[in-house]
């Protein structure tokens, strides 16, 4: 069976799956990141496909040369498919002559801390309590997360270029 991995930039029809992802993964049509609302429907990304399927989505935005991973999912893990959406955010962030790339984590996500560290990001900051503001724009945020661990901080972790 020919698993190739192809990654494509979303397009307008992409729109109503994201909107799917981002609230079977995310809570909701929108991602909190420090205080900041991100709509399923402003992001850009690049979608991972095989063979036709749509197994992974990674979303971004870029502000004042800094560019923030917004949403990461790969729905068929331990197969390179959250790596190479990385890499086309590296391969973007460094076309386009950007200074940073950074994302937010919550404190639970220690699979993301992992995945993240092992592909050269560092931590850069933590705000302790963020999520309490992020509930007041978003309900749908569990108390509890990954390995039962309460859902409190945002974790920021960067490469620079
Ligand atoms: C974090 C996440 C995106 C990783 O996606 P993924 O597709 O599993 O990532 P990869 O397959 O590239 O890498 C995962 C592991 O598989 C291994 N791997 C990669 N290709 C492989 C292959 N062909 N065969 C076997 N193992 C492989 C990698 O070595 C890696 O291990 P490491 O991190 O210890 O180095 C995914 O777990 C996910 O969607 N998590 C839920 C959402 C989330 O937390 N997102 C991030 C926060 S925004």
């Amino acid at each position: 069976m020919n698993t190739e991995i192809i990654i494509r930039t979303i397009e307008n029809s992409d729109r109503q799956w994201i909107k799917s992802i981002f609230n079977e993964f995310w809570g909701g049509d929108i991602i909190i990141t420090k205080g900041f609302i991100h709509s399923f429907n402003d992001l850009d990304g690049f979608i991972a496909t095989s063979n036709n399927e749509k197994v992974g989505l990674i979303t971004y935005k870029i502000t004042d040369k800094e560019l923030e991973i917004v949403s990461l999912n790969s729905f068929r893990e331990n197969k390179g498919i959250g790596s190479s959406l990385v890499d086309t955010i590296m391969t973007l962030a460094r076309k386009q002559k950007l200074k940073r790339v950074w994302l937010l984590t919550t404190n639970d996500n220690v699979d993301a801390l992992k995945f993240y560290q092992k592909r050269n990001f560092t931590l850069k900051n933590i705000y302790p309590d963020a999520i309490k503001l992020s509930r007041k724009l978003k309900r749908s945020i569990p108390l509890i997360g990954n390995y039962g661990i309460p859902i409190r901080d945002e974790i920021e972790l960067e490469i620079i270029l």
